[in-house]
């Protein structure tokens, strides 16, 4: 793959920060080929202060914007966390090329039917089942189809679950790259100041 090439061939810091974004985008836009990036670790701090981490699909990566987003409902434990802290941190890894990228930042809770309605109107429907179940993520039941939604029926509205669908835009102000190349191990760590991602070599 392309990106993998860029990647074990990167040895300066602009070759680590279009390679980090080549390989984001390429997570984000992935169809029905898969990239190592399109399932991330996402990281948040559990409301009784403990480390809560689970995985997540990448929508969308902007180089430009310095952000990634993922979807989700609205009511899970993670909207929670982040509510009461926006710090958030996920992780990627290519296990074939060695790669781990993990980007650190803050989160926003979108909500706002303007932004997310396009978002909903352009999504398979396949991924929105999730969102028509009535029983908010994380409620005991008595057993797994007490929380399938009907999706079966007869003229269901398209905006059924509508109201539990939000995105997590994540501002990132920190990106650590890992190469584990056989040639030699490279880690730098990214961070964006003044208008340019500058990076520093450090030990991995
Ligand atoms: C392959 C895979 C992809 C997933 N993608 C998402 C996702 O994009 N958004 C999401 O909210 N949960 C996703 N999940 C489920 C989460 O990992 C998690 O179980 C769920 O969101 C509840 O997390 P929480 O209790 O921390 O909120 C995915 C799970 C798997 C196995």
């Amino acid at each position: 793959m392309a990106v993998s090439c860029v990647v074990s061939n990167a040895s300066n810091m602009d070759q680590i920060v279009d390679a980090v974004w080549a390989r984001l985008h390429a997570g984000a836009n992935a169809d029905k080929e898969r990239s190592p990036f399109t399932m991330l670790q996402a990281a948040t701090i559990a409301l009784d202060g403990a480390p809560a981490v689970r995985t997540v699909v990448l929508r969308r990566a902007s180089r430009e914007q310095r952000s990634v987003m993922f979807h989700t409902d609205v009511r899970s434990t993670k909207v929670a966390e982040l509510r009461r802290d926006p710090r958030i941190s996920l992780v990627g890894c290519d296990l074939d090329g060695g790669v781990q990228i993990r980007l650190h930042g803050v989160a926003r809770i979108v909500e706002a039917p303007s932004e997310t309605r396009g978002v909903w109107n352009s999504s398979r429907p396949r991924t929105l089942i999730v969102y028509r179940t009535p029983i908010a993520p994380a409620t005991p039941i008595t057993s797994p189809t007490e929380a399938h939604a009907t999706t079966h029926v007869e003229g269901l509205d398209s905006s059924a679950g509508f109201d539990n669908f939000c995105l997590i835009e994540v501002a990132i102000s920190r990106i650590d790259y890992l190469d584990l190349n056989p040639a030699g191990h490279m880690r730098a760590s990214l961070v964006f100041e003044e208008g340019k991602w500058r990076g520093t070599w450090i030990a991995p």
